[in-house]
């Protein structure tokens, strides 16, 4: 087996929307260096659905933050590419990569309560970063934001544009954090559990919602969640995270089918199923090993991995090709039968 280009795992074969090689991300802390993110590499294809799953702590939300430009310094430092039309986003001036960043590349985050800020009307919020760059009136921001409103489907907009994030329910503060996402018509959206904090019925509404914007804007969706169920109906692709490092990507169908790391076939065998086909839940055992001070030596899942060789103790695997535009980090991905 060969190691392999991320490009080429994923099978993308036009230029790629946004390609990310070899990102990593430390924070220091008085326990010592966390590895946040340990050098991931993905792309991301115009239009498509991204879904990144794995653990708490697997450096989900740290990763998609670098690339927003989030993580503070001095205490975070980011290092490798994040290649957007043609240019590196990390390396380029700071004022073009603000511009970028609020432009083509927009984020909304788990809990829109409190994201939003409580004294600002949500028509301000949702058009203040537009007034700013369009330089344009009070009236015309909040045409705008009304605008909005009714594309992300806030009931009224009209008149519900001078109201404040308290009159509004969890699932329409997400709308309005959507709303202010959507505002300067960005290429990619990246959502970090946009539906964890809302109850079921609002859940799928809003996920809806975020795949309508994406027909019609044909925008780019990258969506962290915990939610398989969620992942399995809605993205083109995933990838699975763990310890800071991607450990399996596939198109969504191959990854639920023929799952190929023992991590992502653990995730996928603890997820409930309505036919009780599974049986018994099955739980992944021990802990992900803590991003400060310590990994194992040798690749980091194998003291928890129930397949585990000799030489997984010893050497980390790269992440290979195992089937078609489908790459995992396993030595034994190709001694594992796809059943
Ligand atoms: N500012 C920070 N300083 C130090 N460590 C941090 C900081 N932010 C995140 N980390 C650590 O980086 C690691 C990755 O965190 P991250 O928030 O990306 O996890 P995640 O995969 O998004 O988890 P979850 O599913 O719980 O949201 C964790 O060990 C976390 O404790
Ligand atoms: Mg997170």
């Amino acid at each position: 087996m060969r190691a392999i280009q991320p490009s080429e795992a994923q099978g993308v074969t036009s230029a790629p929307l946004l390609d990310v090689r070899d990102l990593r991300v430390t924070f220091d802390t008085p326990h010592g260096l966390v590895r946040a993110v340990g050098g991931v590499s993905w792309t991301l294809s115009p239009g498509e659905t991204l879904g990144i799953i794995g653990e708490s702590g697997s450096g989900k939300s740290v990763g998609l933050e670098a690339i927003m430009g989030l993580i503070k310094t001095p205490l975070g430092h980011v290092s490798g590419q994040e290649i957007f039309d043609g240019r590196d986003v990390l390396t380029m001036p700071e004022g073009d990569r603000r511009q970028l960043r609020g432009e083509k590349i927009a984020m909304i985050f788990q809990d829109a309560m409190s994201a939003l800020n409580p004294s600002l009307t949500v028509g301000t919020q949702i058009s203040e970063v537009y007034r700013l760059r369009r330089k344009c009136s009070h009236a015309d921001a909040e045409r705008k934001a009304i605008e909005l409103m009714d594309r992300v489907k806030i009931p009224s907009p009209k008149a519900r544009v001078g109201n404040y994030p308290h009159e509004f329910s969890g699932g329409m503060c997400q709308r309005v954090m959507i709303a202010t996402a959507l505002a300067l018509n960005p290429q990619i959206l990246i959502a970090d559990e946009p539906t964890t904090a809302l109850d079921v019925t609002v859940q799928r509404q809003i996920m809806t919602l975020l795949a309508e914007l994406q027909r019609e804007d044909g925008m780019a969706l990258v969506l962290i969640t915990h939610d398989l169920g969620l992942v399995a109906e809605t993205v083109d692709r995933a990838m699975v995270m763990y310890a800071g490092r991607l450990v399996e990507s596939a198109p969504v169908s191959a990854l639920f089918e023929a799952p190929s790391h023992p991590y992502t076939r653990g995730l996928i065998q603890s997820m409930p199923r309505i036919d009780g086909a599974s049986g018994k839940l099955h739980a992944i055992g021990g802990t992900p090993p803590p991003a400060a001070g310590r990994m194992p030596k040798g690749y980091s899942f194998h003291p928890r991995c129930e397949m585990r060789a000799e030489r997984c103790g010893i050497d980390r695997p790269k992440l290979r090709s195992v089937a078609k535009n489908h790459a995992a980090a396993c030595q034994l991905a190709e001694e594992i039968p796809h059943d």
